[in-house]
């Protein structure tokens, strides 16, 4: 009876998710959540949003009667997510979604998609969700709000729904008004597929688990000195020399054109962006290895299959390097139509700092010149940059030279987002050299006072990085992202007001299930009361 009383008065509010812990407020001490078992959390989404009103009490069932709906006129992106939803909700056999004729009235029953443009409060990405026990709407100003709103709907409903081959499951989605913006419009994940090679299908699986938390940048770091994954079309050695192996030996691999269109349009699809980075002038190693002149005495380096970093340089006083360069940001570009070119500009140890600065914007010059905005490690920053290069800060570098310029920064800290990084001192997998980091840390701390430089005007989101020295296979690379890369989520798209690690914890607790379900291989980190199915 407790329990009812608690949930009959829930106006919840985004902070307020656990039901017995809602509506008291302790002024002097700070509120112990309740245990799970006194009570399941009014909602258990991840990210939190911005504004949340459960009423557990009543509910949609979803059925084989209810119709995903879209207007008419309302556009292949629209379409692609209400048969994304319906896929969700029935699996591939669903009927497909219905579109209403103009002027048509919402049939009852059914999950209306609309597009507002007129809503632009909630901008690019934000949604408005009603859910009653007669039907539900789904409304935003652009289809990327609308793919974000279902994601909403999808952990609103238990996590049987990922379960798509089953029979005998129950949706019942609880009656719900939710408003929803994110904070950051970057939020971001970066797998490194050079030290170690991944295929396009695991790439498109981490897509699809990016997507489930509302992540939108996928930086891919598609070459290293172990490493060259791209095909250029100019440069058939890069591939065929430089993508033969990979950390410890072993075939390598690289993604063909063919394979990276799939990728892209794969991402596209998901509202996910991808960044491609080539890291330069140093973590060259595969490059020297494949083309003799990038190397200053013109002696082809052998492949290199350790771990060291540092060793590696261009030879940047030879034009002949920047014709390269700019042939490969040209390829990269043509096949990438997204604004970004990520050019690594890190750990350079071989070149005075003269000729570092020099070489960053010669590079800024050629991927302006070929229509991309570039993107480099913190340390580009006392470059002469222009305003709209973006800095990505990792470790105690230079990022607040570019915020006195007026530039933006992503936030990588690799103490907090480093998915790579030993959970505790027990793991096996991962490095400890930014330290452990277990799922606290990876959520408990504010991108915007993390460096105080660097506000939160001058932050354009939040990266969460996956170094692959250590990871083999797609298993590995889910057991460091997940749940940290959840926790990361949050951090970029939820208000900072809004969260806490207390109720983050136990709305995670529910996400085990549903990531068991998804097939996900994650940490079972003890600060966080799993729920068992
Ligand atoms: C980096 O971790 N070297 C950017």
């Amino acid at each position: 009876m407790v329990r009812e009383s608690a949930m009959r008065r829930v106006a919840v509010v985004s902070a307020c998710v656990v039901a017995a812990a809602c509506g008291r407020p302790t002024p002097t001490t700070t509120p112990t959540p309740a245990p799970v078992a006194a009570g399941r959390p009014i909602h258990t989404v991840v990210p939190v949003p911005s504004s949340i009103q459960v009423t557990p009490t009543d509910s949609f069932q979803i059925d084989s009667t209810v119709a995903v709906v879209v207007p008419a006129g309302g556009g292949y992106a629209v379409e692609g997510i209400a048969t994304y939803l319906t896929n969700l909700l029935g699996g591939p056999a669903a009927p497909p979604p219905r579109t209403l004729a103009a002027g048509e009235a919402m049939p009852p029953r059914s999950i209306q998609l609309a597009l507002d443009p007129s809503k632009s409060t909630l901008g690019l990405e934000g949604y408005e969700l009603t859910v009653t026990r007669d039907g539900v709407t789904l409304t935003a100003a652009q289809p990327n709000g609308l793919f974000y709103g279902v994601q909403t709907i999808r952990q609103l409903l238990p996590w049987s729904v990922e379960h798509r081959a089953a029979m005998n499951r129950r949706l019942l989605l609880p009656a719900a008004r939710v408003t929803d913006t994110p904070r950051f419009a970057w939020r971001g994940a970066m797998l490194d597929v050079s030290r170690h090679f991944i295929d396009a299908e695991a790439v498109k699986r981490y897509i699809d688990l990016m997507a489930v938390y509302k992540l939108n940048r996928l930086h891919l770091h598609l070459s290293d000195d172990q490493g060259w994954r791209i095909e250029i079309a100019s440069r058939p050695n890069l591939t065929a020399q430089g993508g033969s192996t990979q950390v410890n030996g072993g075939p390598g691999g690289f993604y063909t054109k063919a394979q990276f269109a799939d990728i892209v349009a794969y991402a596209t699809s998901r509202f996910i962006t991808i960044v491609p980075e080539i890291d330069m002038p140093s973590h060259t190693n595969a490059a020297l290895a494949s083309y003799a002149e990038l190397n200053c005495d013109n002696v082809a380096r052998p492949l290199y299959t350790g771990t060291k970093v540092g060793f590696s340089v261009l030879c940047v006083e030879k034009d002949s390097v920047y014709t390269f360069i700019n042939d490969v940001v040209k390829d990269i570009a043509a096949q990438v139509p997204t604004p970004y070119f990520h050019i690594g500009g890190d750990e350079v140890e071989k070149l005075t700092h003269d000729q570092y600065i020099r070489f960053i914007e010669r590079v800024q010059d050629i991927v302006t010149a070929n229509g991309k905005q570039m993107i480099g490690w913190g340390e580009i920053s006392p470059a002469k940059l222009a305003p709209n290069t973006i800095v990505q800060h990792w470790r105690r570098d230079s990022a607040s030279i570019h915020v006195a310029r007026g530039g933006k920064v992503i936030m990588s800290p690799s103490s907090k987002t480093y998915l790579d990084m030993k959970y505790d001192s027990t793991t096996t997998l991962g490095l400890r050299w930014a330290g452990l980091i277990e799922v606290k840390d990876a959520y408990d701390w504010n991108p915007a006072t993390l460096l105080p430089e660097v506000p939160e005007t001058a932050l354009l989101g939040v990266e969460g990085p996956l170094w692959s020295e250590t990871l083999v296979k797609l298993e590995d690379y889910e057991f460091m992202a997940f749940p940290r890369l959840a926790a990361l989520a949050e951090i970029a798209w939820s208000p900072q007001g809004a969260r806490d690690w207390e109720t983050f914890r136990m709305r995670l607790a529910f996400q085990g299930p549903r990531l068991s379900a998804l097939g996900v291989n994650f940490y079972r980190s003890a600060q966080v009361p799993w729920v068992t199915r």
